[in-house]
């Protein structure tokens, strides 16, 4: 697929098939998605891959809105910025984020970017807390590593192999 058939086809996609995503497509995700620019080129982005089903169950309930499909995409990357490193972690890890998000639409794959960096568990309930605080502690976050998003993977429900 060339660059602007990528472009073109990209879309976020928050329905998917049961198939389990290869762990070789999982491993150029994260590695294109490291090859991404950073200030001062100080690559402060990291990822995790989740693929534990109770673990993507868990992380669909961190908000009470825009991220309760998670629960069923086969697979989960986690982008994640070190604010030790630079005070553009933001910035690094949103560009880092696009890049999977477009590594996997030239892969075949189908993606939805969901927002985690200032979100509240529950919409305008300050007091419901951060859902970036709930997955430090679900995922077991270092201190000085912060939470951009978490981006669902997998096959495009309706999609058929080799489209
Ligand atoms: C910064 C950012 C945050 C987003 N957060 C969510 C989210 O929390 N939940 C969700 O389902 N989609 C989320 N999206 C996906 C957008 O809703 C989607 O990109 C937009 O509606 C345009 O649709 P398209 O990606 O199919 O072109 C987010 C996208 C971006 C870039």
């Amino acid at each position: 697929m060339d660059f602007f058939e990528v472009i073109n086809k990209r879309h976020s996609v928050r329905k998917f098939t049961e198939q389990p995503v290869e762990r070789e497509l999982l491993d150029t995700l994260v590695s294109v998605a490291e090859t991404a620019p950073s200030s001062k080129n100080c690559r402060s982005s990291a990822f995790m891959v989740i693929e534990d089903r109770d673990t993507i169950e868990a992380i669909s309930l961190m908000r009470d809105r825009g991220s309760a499909f998670l629960k069923d995409a086969p697979a989960v990357i986690v982008v994640l910025g070190n604010e030790t490193k630079t005070d553009l972690w933001v910035d690094n890890a949103a560009i880092s984020a696009t890049f999977l998000h477009l590594t996997a639409t030239a892969l075949g794959l189908g993606s939805c970017w969901v927002h985690v960096n200032g979100r509240l568990r529950v919409t305008a309930e300050p007091g419901s807390g951060l859902a970036e605080d709930y997955l430090r502690e679900l995922l077991g976050v270092k201190d000085g590593m912060r939470i951009l998003c978490v981006m669902a993977v997998g096959y495009e429900a309706g999609t058929r192999i080799g489209e």
